[in-house]
Formats: C-alpha cells, sequence, structure tokens
C-alpha cells in the first residue's frame, strides 16, 4: 500500500499500459482519477480494480490545454490534492515519411507531445506542496532512430528532452519528474500497429528486440516504483525496459 492517502492521475487509463498503471496504483492504496478518450476502455479499468480501491474514470482529451488544466483542477478540488501524475495516454502510426500527412503528424504530435506538456503544466503547482511526481512513458523510439516511425521517434525523443527540462527547471522544489523507456509492449497500440507495404525487414529487425514483448502490468510496475518513495532518488531520469533492446 505505497500510495496510501495519496491522489494519483493517469492519462491513457482506458487501455494497456494506462491501465495496468491505474490499476496497480489504485490497488496500492492511491486514489486514482484516471482519463481517457475511451469511456468503455475507462469502464474496463474499473471493472480491474480490486476491492477497495478506488478509481474515478474522466472522459478528457490530452490534446486540449483547457481540458488538461479542467482535468487537474477537478481532481485537486474533489479529492483535496494530487500527488503522482502519470502521463500514459499516446498513439503511434507507422507510415514512410514520404506518406506523413498533416493529420497524423498533427495527431501524434498533438497527443505525444502537447498533452504531456498541458498536463505537466496544469500540474506543477499542486505537486510542489505535495512534494508530488510525474512519471512520463517514452519509449525506446525516444532514444534510438527507427524507419517507418519519424513522427513517432521525433514526438518520444520530445518526451525524452521534455522530462529532463522539466526536471531542471523543479531542481531546487521537492518535486521529481521522470520518464520510462519501454520495448514491445501487448497492447491495443501494438497490435493495430500497420507497417508500410513492402518495409525492409533488415531495417526494423532492429528494434523488434530479441525477448518477446512485454506485458503492460511490467511497466505498471516499474511506473508503481518510480512514483512511491522507494524511487526518492530518481529524478530526472529515463529508465529503458525494453528486454535489452538499446542495449547495443
Ligand atoms: N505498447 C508499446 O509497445 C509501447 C512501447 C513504448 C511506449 N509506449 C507508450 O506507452 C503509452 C501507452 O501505450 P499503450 O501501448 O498502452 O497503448 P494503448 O493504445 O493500449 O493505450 C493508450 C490509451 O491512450 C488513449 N488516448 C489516445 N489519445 C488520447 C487523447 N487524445 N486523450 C486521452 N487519451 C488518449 C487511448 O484511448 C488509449 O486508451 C503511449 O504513450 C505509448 O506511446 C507503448
Amino acid at each position: 500500500m505505497r500510495f496510501s492517502g495519496r491522489v494519483a492521475l493517469v492519462t491513457g487509463a482506458g487501455s494497456g499500459i494506462g491501465q495496468a498503471t491505474a490499476a496497480r496504483l489504485a490497488g496500492e492504496g492511491a486514489v486514482v482519477v484516471g482519463s481517457d478518450i475511451n469511456a468503455a476502455g475507462l469502464e474496463e479499468t474499473a471493472g480491474m480494480t480490486v476491492d477497495g480501491a478506488v478509481f474515478h474514470p474522466v472522459v478528457s482529451d490530452v490534446r486540449s490545454r483547457e481540458a488538461c488544466h479542467e482535468l487537474v483542477n477537478s481532481t485537486v478540488a474533489d479529492h483535496g490534492r494530487l500527488n503522482v501524475l502519470c502521463n500514459v495516454a499516446g498513439i503511434a502510426r507507422g507510415h514512410r515519411v514520404g506518406d506523413v500527412d498533416q493529420e497524423v503528424w498533427d495527431l501524434i504530435m498533438g497527443v505525444n507531445v502537447e498533452g504531456m506538456f498541458w498536463m505537466s503544466q496544469a500540474a506543477l503547482p499542486h505537486l510542489e506542496p505535495s512534494d508530488g511526481c510525474i512519471v512520463n512513458i517514452a519509449s525506446n523510439a525516444g532514444l534510438m532512430g527507427q524507419a517507418y516511425t519519424v513522427p513517432y521517434c521525433a514526438s518520444k525523443g520530445a518526451v525524452v528532452l521534455m522530462t529532463k527540462a522539466m526536471a531542471m527547471e523543479t531542481m531546487r522544489t521537492g518535486i521529481r519528474i521522470n520518464a520510462i523507456a519501454p520495448g514491445g509492449v501487448e497492447t491495443n497500440l501494438t497490435a493495430a500497429f500497420t507497417i508500410p507495404d513492402d518495409p525492409d525487414m533488415e531495417l526494423m529487425g532492429r528494434y523488434m528486440g530479441m525477448r518477446g514483448m512485454a506485458q503492460a502490468n511490467d511497466i505498471a510496475s516499474l511506473v508503481a516504483y518510480i512514483a512511491s518513495d522507494d524511487g526518492h532518488r530518481i529524478h530526472g531520469s529515463v529508465l529503458s525496459i525494453d528486454g535489452g533492446m538499446t542495449a547495443g
């Protein structure tokens, strides 16, 4: 029960890593507010939480600055404080560079980069009094170049440096800000991911990993470690959890 008495906000809580994270933090005693654009997914998450766990679903779109601020402010108004923000909402699309249109670019940047920034901007004033923390989900794609996912890689590279830059700006506070860089995880995101026709598999093999896919719970365990007092010395870090994919 490492999160007893704490309030956590998890974006992307309706599926995959966000769902597992919300269930994990609630199972360890946190009051969890889980947001997503997918109401049915949030309902599923509510059904996954253990008896006695507290989970409040909120349908909200991280692409809107106003919605992010409203979500954070209503969480604090309803529950009195904010201890943990987990920025998990994200999307991925596979395209050759030449096939990326404005809509795809804006969608990926809007969710993966802007959404994370607006949520963090709204949360920081509330995390200062609670000595709280932010856990961002980056990706191995933010640490290595990958063919056919240039906008996604660019967005996750931005997540890595957004994390470090915010960690520097908050250095003189008690706030901690970190990112996790998972490799492949079995979720709806990977199930729906498509690659262009006739890909160069030799290029792609470099980022498939040799140890298979992780489960969402594997990532949720690391989120919980970092966000709990166990992670009290971790600040400004990007922790890989990718079965060695980025080792060499
Ligand atoms: N699955 C992987 O292999 C993998 C690897 C590395 C990083 N990641 C990252 O992990 C995070 C979670 O991915 P996942 O695999 O659990 O995917 P997922 O598709 O299972 O879950 C993502 C959730 O984000 C929600 N979402 C999408 N757009 C949103 C928006 N505008 N506002 C609010 N919520 C929105 C979706 O509805 C969905 O419920 C993402 O940031 C992803 O980039 C995933």
